[in-house]
């Protein structure tokens, strides 16, 4: 069994862009919890997180309008989503898995109650919801933990004559998550330069917590009620108390004609590079290095520019809204 993010898991991102609006943030506090029992109940779901974005890296004024935390500041963040001004807001719901099978079982298997429930929320919804479905192909991401478990964290990792981890504060850290598309043939060698950048930065960054390289499978389509005609209308002649009996999208059914995420990637393979840092200032000037500092800049020139489908990549932030990570280590 997979205990953590580890190399191997599959990890699915439920992407919508919401209404920023205090009623879109009463349904999640409603809705989510009961969402999060029904996928605990299936084998082989490991944990979650639901972020929220507060902006995107500006990329040395590539993106000059853009702010990483597009709000007074975090802690105002913090204490209220709403204080936000990005609207809609994008709503990415992460899912950790021992593979993508049970993923997929999971949405077939509880598919009613899962209809149900997200029916509950559909008139939050202004875009999506699309689910792709990505190994975890590499990751360097200690623990979460809360303050008061750092201590014995520490000593544990001292009595083991293991290296001391960085601190990973469960809601409290921000995630750079960056779209990486890479030239066929090309994927080995943007892994190795990839990994060798974010190892750099994680050794030498202030702030930098801990990264993943998420390489992208396919995407679900039952997940997120792309079913085949006529059930795709009948999903939407009930405010969720009466599912569609078909389960069939346009690839079949799970289990017969599918077991994996069944629709194809198409184009270059693509990857995300998701990384967690301690706030936005070392956040910004961390990603930033990979310009400004001579030798990280040919490593990830060479490494990681070169191999890319289509340039730049593009960095978006995120906060935590919820999270349970806890059965991972
Ligand atoms: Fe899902």
């Amino acid at each position: 069994m997979i205990q953590g993010i580890k190399k191997g898991a599959a990890l699915a991102i439920n992407k919508s862009a919401v209404v920023n609006d205090p009623s879109s943030f009463e349904k999640m506090s409603k809705i989510g919890p009961k969402v999060c029992l029904t996928t605990a109940s299936e084998p082989g779901f490991l944990g979650f997180h639901a972020f929220l974005q507060t902006g995107t890296h500006p990329l040395a004024g590539r993106y000059g309008a853009a702010q990483v935390v597009t709000a007074d500041s975090l802690e105002a963040v913090m204490e209220s989503p709403t204080n936000l001004r990005l609207n809609p807001l994008n709503l990415w719901q992460y899912t950790v898995w021992e593979d993508a099978e049970s993923h997929e079982r999971m949405h077939y298997e509880q598919f009613d109650r899962i209809f149900e429930l997200c029916a509950g929320c559909l008139d939050m919804v202004v875009d999506g919801p699309c689910e792709p479905v990505y190994t975890i192909v590499e990751a360097d991401m200690p623990r979460l933990v809360g303050l008061t478990d750092v201590p014995q964290v520490m000593g544990a990792a001292f009595a083991q004559q293991k290296p001391v981890p960085k601190v990973r504060l469960a809601m409290k850290r921000l995630v750079a998550l960056g779209e990486h598309h890479v030239m066929e043939g090309r994927e080995q060698a943007f892994l190795e330069g990839t990994i060798r950048t974010l190892e750099m930065l994680k050794e030498s960054a202030p702030g930098m917590i801990g990264w993943m390289i998420l390489e992208k499978q396919g995407e679900a389509a039952l997940s997120t009620f792309q079913l085949a005609p006529p059930a795709f209308w009948e999903s939407l002649q009930t405010l969720g108390a009466n599912p569609p009996k078909s389960r069939r999208t346009n690839y079949g059914e799970f289990g017969k004609d599918y077991t994996g995420p069944p629709i194809p990637i198409g184009g270059p393979k693509e990857y995300l590079v998701h990384m967690e840092w301690e706030s936005p200032d070392t956040l910004t000037f961390g990603l930033a290095l990979t310009g400004v500092n001579p030798e990280l800049r040919k490593v990830h020139d060479e490494g990681v520019l070169a191999h890319l489908a289509r340039l730049p990549p593009y960095y978006r932030v995120f906060a935590p809204a919820m999270e349970d990570m806890v059965f991972f280590h």
